[in-house]
């Protein structure tokens, strides 16, 4: 099936009206059957406890188009348990695995058309999430909840091929220290509005977190996880309960271990010693993996491998990431789940 209106190569990430999304309605206890829907609207209670204390979580993973037609899930099953425990946060009824995955697959399969074609680098990015509705005013749970998926297509994050990108330290923090920040939930990502947009004004790509009790270590990378090479083959990435446990992120570590050779450390990067990384990089599921050309704190901009090429390690993280998740490489057991 094509797709006319869409010139491929033009795909950035912007909301895009698909065909069908699912939807369904926790009552009464228990969720009901889902559907799919035409309709891109939700008719909601005005005290919606989504609209007024931020509960609602979400998730973001993508739909690829193989070589031979077929369409992957890359690891939906982790998306689903990340779900969960945002649900579990955020005391909203979790959303079952195998129900999560069934409905990533219905709105893949039912938006077949919007999925870019095998080559182009782009994919379906799907948008699950669950939110509080229900006439409702007080701070308390809400007395239903909405769980639904939408998908838009999506183009390559890098057009014409990875390119390194410079970060800015900020002086906000995102999520407090036994806040939200492990759990993918609005509050996070309303706080980071203001931040980001001030490192895009200042010419740098997005901002990076420090940690919020000692400023002193390095967090996330704006909505994507940090991680850094050193010069002895280690592979280091941020350990915190305020950073969110990315899929991209978890699997490097497992790729960097068992086809790299590379030593895992998730440990503490601290903001004064950069100086132990060869290479640095950004990853999650929209960013892939971007290259991190330098960092800028305190008026000074540490460049790691360089500002304009990219380094030899992150290039086969790359690599074997996107060709495992468009099938042009074998990926480990139950990470491709076909649609
Ligand atoms: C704050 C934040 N950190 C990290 C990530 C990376 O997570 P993942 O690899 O699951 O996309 C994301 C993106 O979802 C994010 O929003």
């Amino acid at each position: 099936m094509g797709n006319e209106s869409i010139n491929w190569d033009k795909l950035g990430f912007d909301y895009i009206k698909t065909d069908l999304r699912y939807l369904s309605y926790w009552r009464d206890g228990a969720w009901q059957e889902g559907v799919l829907t035409e309709d891109n609207q939700l008719h909601i209670s005005e005290g919606s406890t989504a609209l007024h204390y931020g509960q609602q979580c979400f998730e973001g993973l993508k739909a690829y188009r193989a070589k031979d037609g077929s369409i992957n899930l890359f690891r939906p099953d982790q998306n689903a348990q990340r779900m969960q425990r945002s649900c579990n946060r955020l005391l909203m009824p979790q959303v079952p695995t195998d129900m999560f995955v069934e409905a990533c697959k219905q709105v893949a399969a039912a938006n077949e058309r919007f999925i870019p074609p095998y080559g182009t680098g782009g994919a379906l990015y799907l948008r699950p999430f669950v939110i509080g509705v229900g006439d409702n005013i007080g701070v308390r749970t809400a007395p239903e909840f909405i769980f639904s998926v939408f998908c838009v297509p999506v183009g390559p994050y890098f057009k014409g091929g990875m390119k390194p990108h410079n970060f800015v330290i900020s002086g906000y923090d995102r999520a407090a220290p036994n806040g939200t920040g492990a759990a993918k939930v609005g509050g996070n990502y309303a706080a980071s509005l203001m931040p980001g947009a001030e490192a895009k004004q200042a010419h740098f790509a997005d901002c990076i977190y420090l940690d919020p009790a000692t400023h002193s270590k390095i967090e996330e990378v704006g909505s994507a996880n940090f991680f850094g090479i050193t010069a002895n083959q280690e592979f280091v990435t941020p350990k915190s309960s305020s950073v969110l446990p990315g899929i991209t992120r978890l699997s490097l570590i497992e790729l960097a271990q068992s086809r790299l050779g590379l030593t895992v450390i998730e440990g503490d990067v601290l903001i004064n010693d950069l100086g132990r990384f060869v290479e640095a990089g950004a990853c999650g599921t929209a960013a892939v993996i971007t290259p991190i050309g330098g960092i800028q704190y305190e008026g000074k901009l540490h460049v790691f491998h360089s500002e304009t090429e990219v380094g030899p390690v992150t290039q086969k993280l790359y690599d074997e990431l996107t060709g495992i998740q468009f099938s042009d490489i074998e990926g480990p057991a139950g990470w491709v789940v076909k649609v």
